[in-house]
Parts: structure tokens; sequence; C-alpha cells
């Protein structure tokens, strides 16, 4: 069967619950992604989003990369990123690359809470990039010190994760039938019941 963008971007809705964001029900990570660069104003609407997010001492230990399709530094994060992923990844029209301080400004002691942080404001990224119809894809396959190198990035900063981001495309045009099986699979999470609790190994009464 034959899968167009729109049908499998219905498929991975997560379960709608009245009251919760649209956003979040319609955030999924997709590797097929459309030629279309993003739209104007889109990536700093993103950014807005995520640098909104709580920090630890309001430090905001984030920094982002961002390449745009043909230039060095998505040349440079596609070339870190492990073969599996730059089979799909290198036709995002933009690659982030989330790094964290890794020490607070204000008295230089350890900021334990740095790559927290910058997982925060990296979801609120993504449900921004959702709520404005666009894709985003994590990713955690790439060489760390790869990255590092090729990009300079200062010793104090941790490398987080690389986000793919861009318009959804269709399955077809993914490198392989494995990649595509996986891209019109039904998604699933853990019941509420596993993950939140009221004491350890007793499911919380929600209500
Ligand atoms: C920190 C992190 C690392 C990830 N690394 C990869 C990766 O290297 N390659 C990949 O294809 N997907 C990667 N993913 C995507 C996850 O597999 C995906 O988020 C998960 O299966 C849940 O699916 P969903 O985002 O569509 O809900 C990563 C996601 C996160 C948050």
């Amino acid at each position: 069967m034959t899968w167009s963008a729109e049908a499998v971007d219905e498929l991975k809705l997560a379960p709608t619950m009245e009251g919760v964001l649209p956003a979040i029900h319609r955030r999924w990570s997709p590797r097929a992604f459309d030629k279309h660069d993003v739209a104007a104003g889109d990536l700093t609407r993103l950014f807005e989003a995520a640098r909104w997010a709580p920090s630890s001492y309001n430090e905001q230990p984030w920094r982002f990369l961002v390449g745009h399709r043909g230039t060095a530094t998505h040349q440079k994060i596609v070339s870190s990123l492990i073969p599996f992923n730059q089979l799909w990844a290198a036709q995002a029209p933009v690659l982030i690359l989330g790094t964290a301080k890794t020490h607070f400004s204000h008295d230089g002691s350890e900021n334990i809470y740095a790559f927290y942080d910058l997982g925060a404001a990296t979801a609120l990224l993504t449900v921004q990039a959702a709520a404005l119809g666009l894709a985003t894809h994590q990713m955690g396959g790439f060489d760390h010190e790869a990255a590092r190198h090729a990009l300079e990035i200062p010793d104090d900063f941790l490398i987080g994760s690389v986000t793919a981001l861009g318009y959804l495309g269709d399955p077809a045009t993914l490198a392989n039938e494995r990649m595509i099986a996986q891209e019109v699979a039904p998604r699933t999470r853990r019941p509420l019941s596993e993950i939140v609790l009221s004491a350890w190994g007793e499911p919380a009464r929600l209500g």
C-alpha cells in the first residue's frame, strides 16, 4: 500500500483526549521530509517557544546551532550523524544541534540541570513546531565529538540532540522498505498506570 504524507499524519495522531493541547497530539517524529524550506518567520517562532522554557536559576543554558540545507553547518551536522540517520535526515531542510552550558553564569558552579533544561526547551520547540504544521525528529544517533570538533563547540557545553525540522514528506521517498514500515507503524506509549504513581509500584488514582 502506498501512503501519502497526509494519510500517515492522520495515522500517527495520538488518541485525542479532551483538553490536551492539539499540538501535543499532532507531534510525532517522521523520517520522510518534504523538500520545502521552513516558512519565513516560523524558525523565529520555534526558538521563541524554546526561549521561554523554565530552567534552573533561569540560566537558560541552551544554545542551538541551526543549519539550513546547502550550508556548511547543515553539512557538518549530517557528517556527524550515524549512517542510519544520514539516510533520511540529510533531506531535512533544517537541522538543529542543541547544546547546554555545563556551569552556572552566576557563580561558576556545575549546573547538573543543564541537560534537563535543554530537553525542556527542545520539547517546547517540538510542540510549537507541531502547532505550526512543521515536523520534527530528534536524534541521539550521532558522533558527539565529531560534531564538537566540526562545529567548534566549546568544552564547557554539553551536546544534546540533533533535531531534523521541516514539512512531512511521503513515506515512499524513504531509502528502504524497513524505514517505510517504521514510518507507517502505529505509535505506542506506556499506560499512565505505569508512569504515574502514588507510592513506588502503586498507580496513582488520577480521577
Ligand atoms: C533523545 C532522543 C534521541 C533519539 N534518537 C533517534 C535517532 O538517533 N534516530 C531516530 O531515527 N530516532 C531517534 N529518536 C526518535 C524516537 O525514536 C521517537 O521520538 C520515539 O520512538 C517516539 O516516537 P514519536 O516521537 O513519534 O512519538 C530520538 C528521540 C529522542 C527524544
